[in-house]
């Protein structure tokens, strides 16, 4: 029966239709539905791809957002230029089998022109990211928000790529007690080891060969953690050496800190995550790695 009523695609632009689809969707399935949301900006790539494989594998139903939040771009930053191939991003969609698409448009979200509303996560949301984008995290945890509101998911799927993203939905949807669990799937890389962002497509052949320089930052550090460094500081400067080798990269930070809090670290040796953000050319780029804590017994 319920293959039947979700055999295609279906794509909504207004809150109330998708919030319809999705009853609808939740009754056909029956009360043990899980329904499982992708937030995304469109502009999909194997990254995002990835976040909907895994939802399919975990939920009855799927739903995907595209919606370019106007209110998380700065003026100045790329929200004009930002890329919207809607029927590349509808195509694959519908070649994953995701139920439901909602892609609303500015006035659908905000009808009064900007958020007259906001989900704050403010410490955490002031770092890493949030230090340098002010009210970012702020406009993505409203946003998310409006989605968890519109959609009801049980789970939510994000990327690791995003790691400050993640720690502030984290935190948002713990202290907000929002009914639902996040699904953090890992960074997907192009051979070389680029994290795949829908901003890659701004790169040069040239940048995109500097780019490379942050996943070998990250790397290095990973190196010498293996090698038994816990020292923050020490792997800090390991990392900024590797980005300052390339002169056409501009670093925004390389800091060591709390997966969860964002905090920074002296050591590492209960885990944490090494993080990234860089400019290459006028393209702003992130990457992050995660170091696991050390064996009990190990040198460090
Ligand atoms: P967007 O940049 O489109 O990313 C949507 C989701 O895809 C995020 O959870 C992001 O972490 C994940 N993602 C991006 N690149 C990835 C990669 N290389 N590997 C794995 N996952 C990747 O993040 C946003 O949109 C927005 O801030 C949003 C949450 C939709 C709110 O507007």
């Amino acid at each position: 029966m319920t293959t039947q009523i979700l055999s295609t695609t279906q794509m909504f632009s207004t809150i109330d239709a998708m919030r319809e689809a999705c009853a609808d969707a939740r009754r056909a399935f029956g009360s043990r539905c899980r329904l499982g949301l992708v937030p995304t900006m469109g502009a999909l790539h194997e990254g995002h791809l990835s976040l909907i494989r895994a939802a399919k594998r975990e939920c009855d139903v799927v739903a995907v957002s595209i919606f370019v939040n106007p209110a998380q771009f700065a003026p100045g930053e790329d929200f004009e230029r930002y890329p919207r191939p809607v029927e590349c991003d509808s195509a694959l969609l519908e070649a994953e089998g995701v139920d439901l698409v909602f892609a609303p448009s500015a006035e659908e979200m905000y009808p009064h022109g900007v958020p007259q509303a906001f989900v704050d996560v403010p410490d955490i949301g002031g770092r890493l990211d949030g230090q340098f984008r002010p009210g970012h995290f702020r406009a993505v945890a409203t946003v998310v928000a409006k989605l968890f509101h519109i959609v009801g998911p049980d789970l939510a799927f994000f990327g690791q790529k995003d790691a400050a993203q993640v720690a502030v939905l984290r935190a948002m949807v713990r202290e907000l007690d929002f009914r639902l669990q996040l699904r953090v799937c890992p960074t997907v890389r192009e051979p070389d080891g680029l994290a795949l962002s829908s901003r890659n497509r701004y790169l040069t052949a040239g940048q995109r060969s500097d780019a490379l320089v942050l996943w070998r930052a990250l790397n290095a550090v990973r190196a010498l953690a293996d090698a038994g460094k816990s020292d923050a500081n020490i792997l800090r400067h390991a990392m900024l050496r590797v980005l300052e080798s390339s002169p056409s990269v501009r670093v925004e930070y390389a800091d060591i800190v709390h997966p969860d809090t964002l905090q920074p670290l002296d050591n590492v040796r209960e885990g944490a995550l090494v993080a990234v953000a860089a400019h290459v050319g006028t393209t702003r780029l992130i990457d992050n790695i995660l170091l696991p804590p050390s064996m009990p017994g190990s040198q460090r």
